[in-house]
């Protein structure tokens, strides 16, 4: 499959709220268990219009040859004054597309664009049963930092993850 990452663009929000219903509808990775609990398209089209005159945070996607969106990641500075060197990362690859290196070009783009905005260190919540995702960043060179129990509410309960970073160089 060929791909292409760039810049989310508002018009995308279309495609980006299917991709993120989808991947919530799957019961094991994302935070968000209940489709359309993310923001409706009106919601994403307005936050990546902002993000073109925030320089503290990017979406960036994975194109496909006929202009399906297929990934979508998120960073964005942590706003505590002592720690703007840290980032925060969201990522999300569609079903039919995965174990085709979307998730990795993705993660790259973030160490780059981390690297222009002065961010040393990116970091992210995974769930401990999360294969996949563990297997992605562990393979990509993310260590285990830490272990938060019971830190996400999701749907009725409260639920583990595990906190992983990679030093940006
Ligand atoms: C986790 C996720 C983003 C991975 O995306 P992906 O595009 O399939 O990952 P890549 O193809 O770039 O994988 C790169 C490497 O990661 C590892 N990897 C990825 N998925 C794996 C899996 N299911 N099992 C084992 N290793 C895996 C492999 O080392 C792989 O290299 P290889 O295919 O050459 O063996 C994707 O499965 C996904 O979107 N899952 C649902 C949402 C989610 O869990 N998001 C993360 C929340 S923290």
């Amino acid at each position: 499959m060929d791909f292409l990452v760039r810049h989310a663009d508002p018009s995308d929000a279309e495609q980006l709220t299917l991709l993120a219903d989808a991947v919530s509808a799957e019961p094991e990775g994302w935070l968000i268990s209940i489709a359309g609990e993310w923001r409706s398209a009106g919601d994403e089209r307005r936050f990546l219009k902002a993000l073109r005159r925030y320089a503290h945070a990017a979406v960036f996607v994975a194109e496909r040859e006929d202009g399906t969106l297929v990934g979508r990641l998120s960073v964005g500075r942590d706003p505590h004054p002592a720690s703007t060197h840290v980032a925060d990362v969201g990522l999300m690859v569609a079903l039919d597309a995965r174990r085709q290196g979307v998730g990795k070009a993705l993660l790259q783009a973030a160490v780059d664009w981390g690297r222009e905005a002065g961010v040393r260190k990116l970091e992210l919540h995974v769930f401990p049963w999360n294969e996949a995702a563990i297997a992605l960043y562990d393979a990509f060179g993310f260590e285990r930092e830490g272990y938060r129990k019971r830190h996400y509410r999701r749907g009725g309960e409260f639920v583990d993850a595990i906190l992983m970073a990679y030093e940006v160089e």
